[in-house]
């Protein structure tokens, strides 16, 4: 038996071999974003998954993600959606979001999801100015050191019994280091004493251990 790490991503590979169906557009998006030199930090397929079953379970027709890279997550949370179903997927790298949207066609989910380029905080702050519909579940996967006003303008954007997801709040426990210079691991911190102190969320943390190595992701629910 393999230990640490390899144990990790062997039952990662254990997993997906009995639970995802092989997909040629989930894997025709990670052969792109790889040979467009888009670094691997999608979400694994498990927690791709994972996604795709929470967006399903809260009934979601309008997702809001935070952090497109190739669309791989995106895909994912898309293909639960109802027909006429929408998300919108927010990224600041124009190269990252052309391949996203590339991927979505191939997808066949041009016509769900919209590509919004733009540093995620000024894109959030006039969609909340300009009345945009209420999501059902935010998916936040971008900067890390933005989590906290990413959940602050969440709140705006959702309502009551509404879902949020927060990608990397684990980071192989580096969100334990108070005196770390990080502006990833403080993000992260501030993110969860942000978290403790908002009385319109319920919230928890789960670790995770896989092919992404030790990490882990926030669910929280928004309250009436
Ligand atoms: N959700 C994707 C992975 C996202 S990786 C998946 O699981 O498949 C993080 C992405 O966030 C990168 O594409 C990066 O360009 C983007 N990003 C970083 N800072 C950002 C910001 N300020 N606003 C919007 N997107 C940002
Ligand atoms: C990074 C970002 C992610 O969203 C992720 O899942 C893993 C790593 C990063 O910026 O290093
Ligand atoms: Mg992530």
């Amino acid at each position: 038996m393999p230990e640490g790490p390899e144990l990790w991503q062997a039952v990662d590979g254990f997993i997906a071999g009995h639970l995802l169906a092989p997909d040629a557009a989930l894997e025709a998006a990670l052969g792109a974003g790889e040979a467009a030199g888009l670094p691997p930090i999608g979400v694994a397929p498990n927690q791709g998954k994972l996604l795709h079953l929470l967006v399903a379970l809260a009934g979601a027709r309008r997702v809001l993600e935070v952090g497109t890279l190739a669309g791989y997550s995106t895909i994912w949370m898309a293909r639960a959606l109802p027909p006429g179903g929408r998300l919108v997927s927010l990224e600041v790298d124009d190269g990252h979001a052309r391949i996203a949207r590339d991927n979505l066609a191939a997808a066949g989910l041009a016509e769900t999801v919209e590509v919004r380029v733009g540093p995620a905080l000024e894109s959030l702050d006039a969609m909340i100015a300009s009345g945009e519909a209420p999501f059902d579940l935010v998916f936040l996967d971008a900067d890390k050191e933005h989590n906290a006003d990413y959940v602050e303008r969440s709140l705006l954007l959702t309502g009551p019994g509404r879902v949020i997801v927060v990608d990397n709040v684990v980071r192989g426990g580096a969100v334990l280091d108070g005196s770390s210079t990080d502006a990833a691991v403080r993000g992260t911190r501030r993110l969860f004493e942000y978290l403790a102190g908002e009385p319109r969320l319920s919230a928890t943390a789960v670790q995770t251990v896989g092919a992404k190595g030790h990490d882990g992701f926030v669910l929280a629910r928004v309250l009436g």
